[in-house]
């Protein structure tokens, strides 16, 4: 029995630890309850209020222009992103203060202030200036985890361009569709980046892509490899375009409604939707969030272990930190390699005092043993984070007791790429906390579970959880598809006589006694695998475009250490002759190829047939329960071929 169990009944709460609370900007429930007072009665006045705390060109007339599902945040005000997350510090003693802290997995390691920053920001921006980029156009980002990524976004961000980031453990074949989805005119890279010892040749993968990208006309890459340089589109080197261009590049005052950048996510539906995100809104969302959630103070040294490629990279590795002067601490590698204790060394050597990282990390770094991080001195933490799936209480206490030694609160944030910024988190020096829950929604943001008909469900009773007023940091749109936006978020629970239209967010969700939310996952075809969103109907589609597969369906088991792992249901072409081991790679493989790696199922099965309703729809709930449980218990009476059912509860029992 794990030794945590008897420290997990439901309702056992963490006090903020009183050396935190001492410290703490807010730091008794008398505060936070005035804050979510204030916030209740008048919830426009309340983001007017956080919107005046970074800095604007120019001031906005309407705060909200609501028309059900199109929010406007501050319409009229004038804003630059790079400005509020770079220059408002030369001013100040935050100027030489160090941005960033870069390590690569190869003992490389980088530190750049503030002015530094600045510098490289205005030469990139300057850069991307004369090759002719202009503001609303796009620019495809394609890196890994390094300061050159972080420049290539704020200089986007300085001139008005759409920065467009794409995870660089996606394909060459998804990389080209979110340039092509995205009618991107440059693509930013780098010849390789590391991951776990090896050279990941991200410029290859541009390369390839390239070949059917019309929309790209300039291609940039650290360390530019010489050989290939072609006309069009044309190469440029990172390093030459750097120092031959001027520092000075003024930050363009920015509409608040222009569009910051777009970000690819999964959906439940076979093609990624890049969701809009615009300036002014979003950058008062994730301003307040980081520091209500992170209470941040200037000795911090803040480490996010998350990609660029996804938004808690865009959100609180780049614009929330940087906004609030904090030192930031990043990584090029595997967090387990050189070595399994790497990630506790970098908290140790560089005496970071924040961690922010996903459950599904801290279930790996827990099942390699205490003896790892007890080697290091983990003593500069104050505060821990998590992020992208529920964490399961025993997760939580060790993450509490072995890396916090108690003396840390957890913050355990519930948001998503479509929320901007975090909705649902504890304040780490006022509010209690529990293990699995990410407690209550931060003041402004008005979070609910309900039913079906859209009424708020009693306490203890599992819902949808939705959204019932918009917020700064929402997405605005998909791009180019405002009919899909609508669809999916919107039209679950339209307005009606009670409501004015909720935000549906895709997740399952209850309240207990306290009103603390208990996230309880995905209700839609999205899956979360190791805190990476992936939607199976993309995979699927990966997976028929295979010639060897007739049908696919997936679906998600439950794993100790993953969250959930990915489990294909296949059948094959009639005329053609398989190897079944072979093909099982081939097409663990090709997934690969189509996607990334990440999207590798975990197994594949093969069947004769899929269980169906009578409409022929897969019914993906057979196939959970047998993955999951092996058996069948659900109502079976709409299936159309009983025979296909068996014959997948024998190839399970095999
Ligand atoms: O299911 C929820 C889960 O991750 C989804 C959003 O994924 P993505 O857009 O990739 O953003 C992840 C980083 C913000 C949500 O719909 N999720 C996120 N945070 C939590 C969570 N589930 C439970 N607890 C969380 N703290």
């Amino acid at each position: 029995m794990n030794s945590f169990s008897s420290l997990l009944q439901e309702h056992r709460l963490f006090q903020p630890p009183k050396q935190f609370s001492d410290n703490a900007e807010i730091s008794s429930m008398d505060q936070y309850s005035s804050l979510l007072k204030e916030a209740q009665f008048d919830i426009l006045e309340h983001w007017s209020k956080q919107a005046k705390r970074i800095h604007w060109f120019s001031s906005w007339n309407t705060i909200l222009d609501w028309k059900h599902p199109k929010a406007q945040w501050f319409k009229e005000g004038t804003i630059n992103a790079s400005f509020n997350c770079l220059d408002i510090h030369l001013g100040t003693e935050y100027k030489n203060k160090k941005a960033i802290i870069w390590e690569r997995e190869d003992g490389h390691k980088i530190e750049l202030t503030y002015a530094e920053l600045h510098n490289k920001v205005g030469r990139f921006a300057s850069s991307l200036k004369s090759l002719g980029i202009r503001k609303g156009e796009s620019v495809t980002i394609y890196m890994g985890m390094n300061p050159e990524a972080i420049i290539a976004m704020l200089a986007c961000a300085r001139i008005g361009i759409v920065h467009n980031v794409v995870f660089g453990g996606f394909s060459a074949e998804a990389l080209r569709d979110r340039i092509n989805d995205s009618s991107s005119v440059c693509v930013i890279t780098q010849a390789i980046t590391k991951r776990r010892g090896s050279d990941i040749p991200l410029y290859d993968a541009v390369f390839s892509a390239l070949q059917s990208c019309p929309s790209i006309r300039e291609v940039i890459s650290k360390d530019l490899p010489k050989s290939d340089k072609q006309e069009t589109p044309r190469f440029h080197d990172w390093d030459s375009l750097l120092t031959s261009h001027e520092v000075v590049c003024d930050p363009l005052h920015i509409e608040s409604e222009h569009s910051l950048f777009y970000l690819y996510t999964s959906g439940s539906t076979g093609k990624p939707k890049g969701l809009v995100h615009t300036t002014g809104g979003y950058l008062t969302h994730v301003h307040y969030s980081f520091g209500l959630v992170f209470d941040p103070k200037p000795d911090d040294v803040y480490f996010c272990t998350a990609d660029i490629g996804w938004i808690t990279g865009h959100s609180y590795v780049v614009y929330g930190p940087l906004m609030h002067g904090m030192t930031i601490l990043i990584y090029e590698g595997a967090l387990n390699h050189p070595h399994p204790g790497k990630i506790w060394e970098l908290i140790q050597y560089h005496k970071a005092t924040i961690l922010y990282t996903a459950p599904t990390a801290i279930r790996a770094f827990m099942s390699a043993g205490n003896q790892i991080p007890n080697a290091f001195d983990l003593s500069s933490l104050r505060l821990l984070g998590t992020v992208g799936e529920p964490i399961n209480p025993e997760a939580w206490m060790w993450y509490h007791s072995i890396i916090g030694n108690e003396r840390c609160p957890i913050v355990d944030t519930w948001w998503q790429t479509e929320t901007g910024g975090i909705m649902i988190a504890p304040i780490p020096g006022a509010v209690p906390t529990k293990p699995g829950t990410a407690t209550m929604p931060l003041p402004g943001i008005l979070a609910d579970i309900v039913d079906k008909s859209g009424n708020p469900t009693p306490s203890n009773v599992g819902g949808y959880l939705v959204i019932k007023h918009p917020w700064p940091g929402m997405a605005r749109t998909i791009f180019g598809d405002d009919a899909r936006y609508e669809a999916v978020y919107w039209s679950e629970f339209p307005p009606n006589d009670h409501h004015e239209g909720m935000y549906f967010t895709g997740d399952g969700a209850r309240k207990d006694d306290d009103g603390y939310f208990w996230i309880m996952g995905r209700v839609d075809d999205v899956v979360n695998v190791s805190g990476h969103r992936l939607g199976t109907a993309e995979i699927e589609s990966a997976l028929v475009s295979h010639p060897s597969v007739a049908e696919a369906a997936v679906v998600a088991k439950p794993d100790e250490i993953k969250g959930n792992a990915l489990i294909a249901f296949v059948t094959v072409m009639k005329d053609r002759p398989v190897d079944i081991q072979a093909l099982k790679q081939e097409l663990k493989d090709h997934v690969a190829k189509e996607i990334g790696a990440i999207a590798k199922p975990e197994d594949i099965r093969f069947t004769e047939g899929l269980p169906k309703t009578r409409s022929g729809k897969i019914m993906r709930r057979l196939l959970r329960e047998i993955v999951s449980q092996g058996t069948i218990s659900g109502d079976t009476t709409t299936l159309e071929d009983f025979s296909s059912l068996e014959k997948l509860r024998s190839s399970d029992e095999e």
